[in-house]
């Protein structure tokens, strides 16, 4: 059974990519408390000392709009902390996939595919990308998008907080001129299975099936739900985003290589979170 040393496991990514694929591989978990990866040191001598075949690296700081003003944490964690874990891996010839994300993209002209090229708006993005290029052509990277899973108490996903705020009744704004695609995070893991068990240095795109504006993504999910959806208003790109952190306007993300697992649409997704 392959070993994977895991980075962020205890995140909203990693501890479902554990509880799905833990009788496929044998996991070693790398939490914050054993090492903190912005501590160069601490993180080579942990590294040297656990035994693995591949390092899945998800931790990092993901809060999009804090990091605007959070800028030391976030380049420490997201960039110093990726070049402190990919030395490690590299001294001991070992692989690593490194997960980022569609917002490494600027949404200006879609679709974007594997060999699109990055133009980062966010301060967050930026720290996603320089950590890319850390990685460059000697690990995997991976990038996902809207990520979206079963209930998840310590952070909720995008459909979880519109979930929330309709069965409390709460108005919502949601933004018609712009595309998102989420990603059902079972199909993250799966897709992961395979790469793990074909690795090769390259990028891919593991992304959901379906393109479509955050309204009707708020649509869909009142609908699933049977929630009341003339709870959700719609708003553009440029009201909502006015004073948040700049995304991607048009996330139209997908793959020209996923040809291992199809990746369910958002309806479909949906569907079996109930
Ligand atoms: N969520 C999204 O919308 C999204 C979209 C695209 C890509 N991604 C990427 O996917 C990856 C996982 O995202 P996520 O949403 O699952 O993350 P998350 O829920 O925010 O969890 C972050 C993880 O990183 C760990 N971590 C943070 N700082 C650390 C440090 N200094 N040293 C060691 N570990 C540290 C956290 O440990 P503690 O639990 O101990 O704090 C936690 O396990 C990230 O690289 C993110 O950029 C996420």
């Amino acid at each position: 059974m392959k070993k994977i040393a895991i980075t962020g496991s205890t995140g909203l990514i990693g501890s479902r990519i554990i509880e799905l694929l833990k009788n496929e591989f044998r996991f070693i978990e790398i939490l914050q408390s054993d090492i903190d990866i912005t501590n160069r040191d601490q993180t080579a001598a942990f590294i040297k000392k656990i035994e693995f075949d591949l390092l899945l690296h998800l931790a990092g700081y993901t809060d999009v709009d804090g990091a605007e003003n959070k800028r030391e944490i976030t380049q420490k964690i997201n960039v110093d902390g990726t070049k402190n874990v990919f030395d490690a891996v590299f001294k001991k010839n070992k692989q690593l996939i490194y997960i980022s994300t569609d917002f490494v993209f600027d949404g200006q002209k879609p679709p974007y595919f594997e060999d699109s090229v990055p133009h980062p708006l966010s301060f967050y993005a930026q720290t996603k990308y320089e950590g890319e290029k850390i990685v460059g052509q000697k690990a995997m990277i991976v990038r996902l998008s809207y990520p979206y899973r079963k209930s998840f108490t310590p952070k909720r996903d995008f459909v979880r907080n519109i979930k929330l705020a309709l069965e409390k009744q709460k108005p919502i704004q949601m933004v018609t001129d712009s595309l998102i695609t989420p990603t059902f995070i079972d199909d993250i893991a799966f897709g992961l299975k395979h790469l793990i068990n074909n690795y090769s240095p390259e990028i891919y795109h593991l992304v959901g099936g379906t393109n479509l504006s955050p309204y009707e993504a708020g649509r869909l999910i009142a609908k699933t739900f049977n929630l009341d959806d003339s709870l959700i208003r719609p708003t553009t790109y440029r009201e909502y985003y006015e004073n948040k952190a700049p995304r991607p306007q048009l996330s139209d993300i997908r793959s020209k290589k996923n040809h291992f697992l199809p990746m369910n649409g958002f309806q479909e997704g949906l569907k079996k979170l109930l």
